[in-house]
């Protein structure tokens, strides 16, 4: 078990200086990144482009949360409560967001977040991520449910590829230890159990919107995709996303619906604290155990060999009344404090947010929606794009905060 630390070495400049002359303001420069920046400056931007470019079905699967979306909610209203006040008089222009994390460095405290079927929002998703997370240096969670293979996502970004489980209970977990040894096969740095799923829950939006995989046109959702024809063009071009990881157990005749059907039947039930040993033993290398509240549930996760804890609502979409992630995180960090190394996930989309993960106790934060909404707002330029915001605004938040990174978390 390691723990996360950070030093101060120069940072190189995220953008070209300006030439003398040049006046005031970036607004003037006319590189690709300068357009994106004007063009989508924050997050909200991106997810605002993401949903005229895409069906509201699949929108609607990837922005929404359970239930009144309370949960969604409260993610936001707590990061946005968190205060710091910033101290002044010191030169820190030469901070680093370099960061360790099990050993390996990262260039910032960001990863991507396991997301299942995200090939519903823009075909292909998980592979244009994994590919800007390996370019970015952070990392990259791959979800079961994604739509790529876990052999493929590992050479796309073998440097930074982590991989997340859930489980399939029937005759005695044994695609679960499968999946287990292909991720520990293809290299995958870390494993990630997700707890926080241990029934499927009811989305509403989805509910309404009928969705269904594979997808049946209906008059509604048929209007839908008229509406999104680069979608639409885009589905056409690579066929609808199939639960890949999966492949293997079905055969390759297996249609797409045969593998939703096997992701909907067997995928299901709780991940008990027993499976977490048994994976534990099964797995070599950091553990990661996600989707944990309370701090005793860490506490259990850590007794079991657990090296990691993400500390997550899942996005707001498993439980309507469970706590904001940052809320959660203080009495869990100082639990395991020492003992494990504690991340966070939920409505991250700043450079000040991951600050704010950083003052809570986080090592580093987690984000999924906002690379998601990227990459369907403007492909892998997006992408790009999102990860040069959130270096740019978290050094920028260092700076004027005072904090020198390697300051303990507190
Ligand atoms: C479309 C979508 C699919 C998700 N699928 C998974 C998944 O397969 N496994 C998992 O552990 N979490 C999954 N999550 C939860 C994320 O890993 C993460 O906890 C959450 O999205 C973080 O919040 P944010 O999207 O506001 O950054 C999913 C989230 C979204 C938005």
């Amino acid at each position: 078990m390691e723990a996360a630390t950070a030093q101060i070495t120069p940072a190189p400049p995220s953008a070209p200086a300006p030439k003398a002359g040049a006046g005031w303001g970036s607004g003037g420069l006319s590189s690709e990144a300068a357009r994106l920046r004007r063009r989508f400056p924050t997050v909200a931007d991106l997810a605002a482009q993401a949903r005229r470019r895409t069906p509201r079905f699949a929108y609607d699967f990837v922005a929404g949360g359970v239930g009144d979306d309370h949960g969604l909610a409260r993610n936001r209203q707590a990061l946005d409560a968190v205060q710091i006040v910033p101290r002044y008089g010191i030169d820190l222009r030469g901070v680093s967001t370099e960061t360790t994390l099990f050993g390996r460095g990262y260039a910032l405290p960001v990863g991507v977040a396991p997301m299942g079927l995200a090939g519903l929002l823009w075909p292909d998703a998980d592979e244009a991520i994994a590919a800007a997370a390996q370019r970015a240096r952070i990392p990259y969670v791959m979800s079961t449910v994604a739509n790529s293979s876990i052999e493929r996502i590992a050479r796309i970004a073998p440097d930074v590829f982590w991989y997340q489980l859930y489980s399939v209970p029937e005759n005695d977990h044994a695609v679960s230890l499968d999946l287990i040894r292909r991720a520990q096969a293809a290299g995958a740095h870390a494993l990630v159990l997700t707890m926080d799923v241990p029934v499927r829950s009811k989305r509403v939006r989805d509910v309404r919107n009928g969705l269904v995989v594979p997808f049946r046109p209906t008059l509604r959702t048929a209007w839908d995709v008229a509406r999104a024809p680069l979608w639409a063009l885009a589905m056409l071009r690579r066929g609808q996303p199939r639960f890949r990881n999966f492949e293997p157990y079905l055969g390759p005749e297996a249609s797409t619906g045969d593998l939703a059907g096997f992701v909907y039947q067997k995928m299901t039930g709780p991940l008990t604290w027993e499976s977490v040993a048994r994976f534990r033993d099964a797995w070599r290398g950091p553990l990661v155990v996600k989707g944990i509240l309370h701090p005793d549930d860490a506490d259990k996760a850590v007794s079991l060999g657990a090296d990691g804890i993400l500390v997550s609502n899942h996005g707001g979409r498993q439980f309507d009344a469970a706590p904001a992630a940052i809320d959660a995180l203080p009495p869990i960090e100082e639990r395991v404090r020492g003992r494990a190394t504690v991340l966070v996930d939920g409505a991250m989309v700043s450079g000040l947010d991951l600050l704010r993960a950083r003052k809570r106790g986080a090592a580093a934060a987690f984000a999924g929606r906002a690379f998601l909404m990227a990459y369907a707002a403007a492909g892998a330029d997006g992408l790009d794009h999102v990860v040069r915001l959130f270096t740019e605004e978290f050094r920028t938040a260092l700076i004027q905060s005072g904090t020198p990174f390697h300051d303990p978390v507190s």
